[in-house]
């Protein structure tokens, strides 16, 4: 599933949404930042981005089919029914690449990242076929990071290995638990001893693996939650995301919802993740995302930094930047009406220009997940616009006590990381008729 500020691969909000933010010591004085950019002093915001070069451009690629529909999830992915027709959807995806050029030319592609659904439910040979498509028609750099997502439960050594041999060379692997009761609860495919044979074998050949966990499971406690966390760490994955299970609309769970742990016992299942993690030598650097120091997924942290990327494949998102604005685009999401429509060469459903009104607010959602965050000239590199355009928000927040007074840094304060959907709204504007923009594709 993707979405503006929910990007593809690992990314998912496990802020504690809904809480709303409380006056602090913090809002009576105003930090450097505040100072530095008074809020009645804002020059006048051009109408459209300039851009003195573009940011770098990654390469999702969505394959949405899973062996079974998970009860939780609202993902575009569905469940296979019988033979992939792995090679129909791979040419389908080159035909959606190659309508995109025009778009990205001369551009090199960073990153790749196969997500769904479950790409690993594709025959080797089939991703052999599109990472060759893939370099045959973008200049993909030398050592670009590579991922695939992949089930325990379609794992097979042979297929793993061939994987690899097309050209991945991160594999993440959605285990949710190692605990069988669990993920008989979440109706997952595999068992506790699949999800062991699929980490050990994804280490042995990736090496660079990423674990996809989920807590706050049902009836969860947070004694259980450390014993799952042991048992991910015993084999030691360079990278560890870490999903609160949410009750997202139109799924099983929402309309029967299990008995899920209450909030103060999700926040003290957060607390020990944390502490387990640290001691273990991971770093929190996004929101869920957990790494060994050098093995930040570098895809995920370009979609943060508000880089550029390109999606293809039935219901992928797309944000591209030229000269003068930034475009999003959202390819058709029903994978048999997607086939038809690249087939007559229309894959997108929308495309739109962002608009001045907008990008702020999309820059720091993207951004603010970053516990480092980022350097605050990447918010002129990255949008087109001036910083001081925000320079209201970026006030209210620094007043508040979310967002560090650093005048250096866009980077959220220990009480924004707690809060970060309020400080993140802060950031959201009305849409003026000057702001909005069209881009001929209709919205
Ligand atoms: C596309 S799936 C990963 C690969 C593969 N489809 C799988 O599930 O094994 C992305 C990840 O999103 C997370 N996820 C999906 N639905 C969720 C929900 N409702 N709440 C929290 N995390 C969720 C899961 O951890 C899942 O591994
Ligand atoms: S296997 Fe993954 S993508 Fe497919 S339904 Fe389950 S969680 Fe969603």
């Amino acid at each position: 599933m993707s979405a503006p500020g929910r990007p593809e691969g690992e990314c998912r909000s496990a802020q504690h949404e809904g809480t709303p933010v409380s006056a602090t010591a913090a809002e009576a004085s105003l930090g450097a930042r505040a100072a530095a950019v008074p809020a009645t002093v804002v020059p006048a915001t051009p109408s459209q981005p300039r851009f003195a070069a573009l940011p770098p451009l990654a390469l999702y690629v969505h394959v949405p089919w899973c062996l079974k529909k998970c009860p939780y999830c609202d993902f575009n992915s569905h469940e296979l029914t019988g033979d992939p027709q792995a090679d129909v959807y791979v040419a389908a995806l080159l035909a959606d690449l190659e309508f995109a050029l025009p778009s990205i030319w001369g551009r090199k592609v960073v990153s790749v990242f196969i997500g769904g659904g479950t790409p690993s439910v594709f025959p080797a040979a089939a991703i052999d076929a599109l990472l060759a498509g893939i370099r045959a028609r973008v200049p993909l750099l030398p050592d670009a990071e590579v991922t695939l997502e992949a089930n325990p439960g379609t794992f097979e050594r042979a297929k793993f290995a061939g994987f690899r041999a097309a050209g991945v060379n991160r594999l993440s692997l959605g285990i949710q638990s190692f605990d069988a009761a669990q993920l008989a609860a979440l109706g997952r495919v595999h068992d506790g001893d699949e999800a062991r044979r699929a980490a050990d074998a994804a280490l042995a050949i990736f090496g660079n693996v990423n674990f996809d966990l989920m807590y706050a499971l049902p009836r969860q406690t947070v004694a259980a939650a450390r014993a799952d966390l042991a048992a991910a760490l015993a084999f030691g994955p360079p990278h560890l995301s870490f999903y609160r299970l949410t009750l997202e609309p139109n799924t099983l769970f929402h309309r029967h919802p299990p008995p899920l742990p209450d909030d103060d016992t999700a926040a003290d299942i957060e607390d020990a993740v944390e502490e387990s993690l640290a001691a273990a030598g991971y770093g929190h650097y996004e929101t869920s995302a957990h790494a060994r120091p050098g093995r930040e997924c570098r895809h995920n942290l370009n979609y943060w930094q508000f880089g550029d990327y390109l999606g293809i494949g039935a219901g992928a998102h797309s944000k591209l930047s030229f000269p003068d604005r930034i475009r999003r685009e959202l390819r058709h999401k029903q994978p048999r009406r997607y086939l038809a429509q690249v087939a007559a060469g229309a894959p997108l459903q929308e495309s739109f220009a962002v608009s001045r009104d907008d990008v702020g607010f999309e820059f720091m959602l993207n951004a603010l997940r970053l516990h480092a965050g980022v350097p605050a000239a990447l918010f002129a590199e990255r949008t087109g616009y001036p910083l001081a355009s925000i320079a209201r928000e970026l006030a209210a927040a620094t007043a508040r006590g979310l967002l560090d007074p650093d005048p250096a840094m866009l980077r959220p304060t220990p009480l924004g990381r707690r809060f970060l959907n309020d400080l993140q709204t802060l950031f959201l504007r009305e849409r003026t008729p000057a702001g909005a923009a069209a881009d001929g594709g209709g919205r």
